[in-house]
């Protein structure tokens, strides 16, 4: 068991430096000794990223559920492993039982195979946070299909395009959705987006609001009556470790999201390792991660880690407002949480609301706290710590991507020293480097630079859905021999990061990624608009909101603004999700651009946060007037 828990700082640099010294010995002790295989491998690993190419455990043989539910049956059969909160607080909680997944998951994955998906088929998951969602995708890995899940707030075209891309035959959503008071008719957005996606032959509807929806007749099925007529038993299928577990989309820098692709045994090895670590897990904890599994941090902290350690996890289906501010404290209380995982953007949201929400619960259970999905500010770190931790709950930081799979940078609570803002250091086997704007590696501390990391970790995405040259472009083109992560970074003198925001195009918005293309390319859609840029600006809850520049094109009419705004963000609902509007849009005569046509985001994003005392030399732009006349009119 050496090397699987670590406990404290000096074990930390002993194994740290173990797993960077020799990472295959390294890696090989720790797959070895905690996970069940069906075959063993006969590669630890190899890796080459100038093509890029890397494999972990070639030749080994296993299915991820038999490690996330089979082998917990023996001794944790009746242990929760979902603990299920309903968005309304008096509907009753959920505990489902190791040996309840077994059947459901079982049960759902001969469904599954019923309606002819197989090894390698792709299917589309677009439900919102209830207990059918884990054990969909987690039925997907027991047969070997990959699962592409949606995020339930993606509007119908965003979910068309992400299903013709994986090329899903199936689809598996709900009738509706309950987001605090609301609901939202998600079998409508489904069927709006199948009429574009041929390749969807089967879509099967879990009922949870039982709303009145359309069923089409010979694509559409209750989930609910095939469940039941299902046998509760099936052997799982014996994948490679190389096979691709699921697709999950993440923004970039053209209208095309990307479809990163994850292994299933680096994947297996890395998120349980890191859970237990990161959270320093204990048998009777009860965990909980607020993020969605729409996202990364919900399928490797949501699923695949905690039960990967028999951890109970708790889904919750709400949101943090609902029925008021006090609801997460309510969950911290009632199932006496001891490790909690959530969103800058939620702790400001929630520390706006002041503490008299919390002063009326017991949160004397947390042990650990947790943050991810965006830079954490001083305040908002602070107010988690004072109020919610008491001082006694240290914050893990963590800094990791969609495209990473597991955390890579943060602190291990209990060994590390935390430092407000910090992510403070790299996980055991992971090798940052901060470079410089020539290509060349920063050496030393008190660095600033762009992070990429220098060797593979297990869980790394291994493509681009049909795609891999994008793969190659994205992240290992910029530096050689390197993962471009993105992102910049500064180190400290003792070698802690600090994750300074994005150095690309993408924006995070309340812990989302965002792509500006996407956004500009809906804009530009708008008959009167002839182009946009979209730059971020700080704002006090979301992080970052979004500044959209619009101009318009010359048709000698008069129109409202007010209008155009309402009409421009109806736009971006439709063709991405309500996540994507705009906070603020300015109508303009040009955008600067250089002399060779390239939108100078830099002066709009200056402009934009109200920091204009820095613009640079604008004299060198094609069209340098329009700064002055753009500066006017900030809004
Ligand atoms: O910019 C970094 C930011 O979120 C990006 C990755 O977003 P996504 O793929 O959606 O995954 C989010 C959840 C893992 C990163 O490139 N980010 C994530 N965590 C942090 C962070 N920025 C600062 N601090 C963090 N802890």
């Amino acid at each position: 068991m050496s090397n699987y828990h670590i406990k404290h700082l000096e074990e930390y640099y002993q194994v740290y430096r173990k797993s960077v010294r020799n990472p295959e010995s390294f890696w090989e002790e720790i797959a070895e000794e905690h996970f069940l295989w069906r075959k063993k491998w006969d590669t630890v690993l190899s890796w080459d990223f100038k093509k890029p190419e890397v494999k972990w455990f070639e030749g080994a043989k296993l299915n991820i559920t038999e490690n996330c539910i089979d082998r917990h049956l023996a001794t944790r059969g009746d242990k929760t492993a979902i603990l299920f909160e309903p968005n309304d607080p008096k509907e009753a909680a959920q505990h489902i039982t190791y040996k309840d997944l077994y059947h459901r998951v079982n049960k759902f994955a001969n469904v599954l195979k019923a309606k002819g998906v197989t090894k390698g088929d792709r299917v589309c998951v677009y439900l919102p946070m209830i207990p059918e969602l884990a054990v969909a995708i987690l039925a997907c890995a027991r047969i070997g299909a990959i699962h592409s899940v949606v995020f339930a707030g993606f509007s119908s075209i965003a979910l068309a395009t992400r299903i013709n891309d994986a090329d899903c035959k199936m689809v598996i959503t709900s009738d509706g959705s309950y987001r605090g008071a609301k609901s939202i008719d998600l079998k409508g957005i489904v069927d709006e987006a199948l009429e574009d996606c041929k390749g969807v032959n089967k879509v099967l509807v879990v009922k949870r609001t039982k709303s009145e929806i359309m069923m089409k007749a010979g694509r559409d099925e209750w989930l609910q009556p095939l469940l039941d007529d299902a046998s509760d038993e099936l052997v799982a299928t014996v994948m490679d470790a190389e096979d691709p577990l699921f697709i999950l989309y993440t923004s970039g820098s053209t209208g095309m999201p990307k479809g990163m692709v994850h292994s299933t045994g680096g994947y297996l090895v890395y998120t349980a390792y890191t859970f237990k670590n990161v959270f320093q897990y204990r048998e009777n904890d009860i965990y909980w991660c607020t993020a969605d599994i729409g996202w990364i941090t919900g399928h490797s902290y949501i699923v695949y880690g905690p039960l990967a350690n028999g951890a109970t996890t708790v889904m919750f289906e709400g949101v943090p407002s609902y029925p008021d501010y006090g609801r997460f404290w309510d969950i911290v209380e009632k199932h006496k949480i001891t490790q909690f995982y959530t969103a800058p953007t939620a702790i400001r949201a929630l520390a706006k609301e002041g503490v008299t929400y919390i002063d009326t619960h017991d949160l004397s259970s947390l042990k650990v706290l947790g943050t991810v999905g965006e830079p954490i500010n001083e305040e908002a770190w602070h107010w988690y710590d004072d109020n919610v931790g008491k001082r006694k709950a240290p914050i893990v930081d963590t800094w990791w991507q969609t495209e990473t799979g597991g955390i890579m940078i943060t602190p291990i609570p209990f060994c590390t020293p935390t430092k407000p803002t910090y992510a403070t250091l790299p996980f055991i086997g992971i090798q940052p480097a901060l470079m410089d704007e020539n290509g060349k590696e920063i050496k030393g501390d008190q660095a600033d630079g762009r992070l990429c990391i220098k060797f593979p970790w297990p869980s790394i995405a291994r493509t681009i859905w049909g795609n891999h040259q994008r793969y190659k472009d994205t992240y290992f083109s910029a530096y050689e021999n390197m993962y471009f992560t993105g992102d910049g970074a500064l180190r400290d003198e003792v070698g802690y990061y600090r994750i300074t925001g994005r150095v690309d195009d993408v924006i995070i918005v309340s812990g989302h990624n965002l792509g500006t293309a996407p956004i500009e390319d809906a804009i530009n859609e708008h008959p009167t608009v002839s182009e946009s840029a979209i730059v971020g600006f700080p704002h006090d809850i979301k992080g970052n909101a979004l500044y959209g520049y619009v101009t318009l094109k010359e048709t000698g009419e008069s129109r409202n603004h007010d209008n155009l705004r309402k009409e421009i963000n109806q736009i971006i609902t439709e063709q991405i999700g309500p996540i994507a509007k705009l906070d603020k849009i300015q109508f303009t005569n040009g955008l600067p651009k250089t002399r060779s046509g390239k939108i100078m985001r830099r002066i709009l994003r200056k402009i934009a946060g109200k920091d204009t005392s820095n613009l640079g030399d604008t004299s060198t732009l094609l069209n340098p007037e329009c700064v002055q006349e753009i500066m006017d009119n900030v809004l």
